[in-house]
């Protein structure tokens, strides 16, 4: 691998630990102003201080990201459908690859949707993306995408949708956590992330699936709704971070929600 595509992995994925938390605020570029993601700069802002990298498109990046603020950027660079549309998986290439570059980003990302009848259209985007990355040193970051059918979310699919994604060449796979996610691991020589998915009902509930991700062998999240739609999006952030860098138990991640919850209380009432 060059020297610029491991910088730029680097920059991601933490050498310190070997861990990453991206915060994963690109869903506007199919669900429209989505939950606590209307106004994408008031939702960004406080988070940037805690994240590793942002999955954000470049839409929302200059409209809303303070250049100055020096956070590795992984640019979604799929689209071209939407939840009201006929099929969320017709996804082609929405942002070239100078584009990215003059965004001076850390890595793109795009959809594969196997199982599809976009199937090959969206492995053949991953490919031809591939062939770019590699060409100008830019990671590419795929997510095995399940659109509207959350039910596709076990082991078996997304070790043949992770395996797939790594055959064709992501230096990273983002992919959703589930039961037996060892064997989604395991067969995958990509490094895994989890998505957060929908919002969990409790704040526990995204711990343990976090740990067990990272217990599992994912190298991190890039978690969205589960961070900014719960109503202490920086505790939340803070909390994930102690379990995936610093091995927190769910328990002790939920120790530092409390605590982050509490001090931000008392700094209101001030
Ligand atoms: C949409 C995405 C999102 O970035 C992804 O789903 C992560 O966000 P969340 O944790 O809210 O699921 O890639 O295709």
């Amino acid at each position: 691998m060059d020297w610029g595509m491991k910088n730029r992995l680097s920059r991601i994925i933490k050498p310190r630990t070997g861990h990453t938390v991206m915060l994963a605020v690109d869903h506007g570029y199919f669900l429209g102003p989505t939950r606590k993601l209307e106004d994408p700069r008031v939702t960004i802002t406080p988070l940037i201080p805690h994240a590793d990298a942002l999955m954000v498109t470049r839409g929302v990046l200059r409209s809303s990201v303070n250049p100055g603020s020096n956070i590795p950027v992984v640019l979604r660079v799929s689209g071209g459908t939407s939840i009201i549309g006929e099929n969320l998986a017709n996804e082609g290439i929405t942002t070239s690859m100078e584009e990215a570059m003059r965004l001076n980003v850390s890595a793109v990302a795009l959809s594969i949707f196997v199982g599809t009848p976009y199937e090959k259209q969206t492995l053949m985007n991953l490919s031809e993306l591939v062939n770019q990355g590699e060409e100008h040193g830019i990671p590419v970051l795929a997510v095995t995408a399940v659109g509207k059918e959350l039910g596709k979310r076990d082991a078996r699919y997304l070790s043949l949708c992770c395996r797939i994604a790594s055959e064709l060449g992501a230096h990273i796979v983002k992919t959703y956590y589930c039961d037996g996610f060892e064997k989604v691991v395991d067969s995958c020589p990509s490094p895994i992330v989890i998505a957060g998915g929908p919002k969990l009902e409790t704040e526990m509930d995204a711990f343990k699936m976090t740990y067990d991700a990272i217990e599992t062998g994912a190298v991190g999240v890039d978690m969205g709704r589960n961070i900014w739609q719960n109503p202490n999006p920086i505790a939340m952030i803070k909390a994930v971070r102690s379990i995936v860098h610093k091995k927190h138990t769910p328990k002790e991640g939920f120790d530092v929600f409390e605590r982050e919850k509490a001090k931000r209380k008392k700094k209101k009432k001030k």
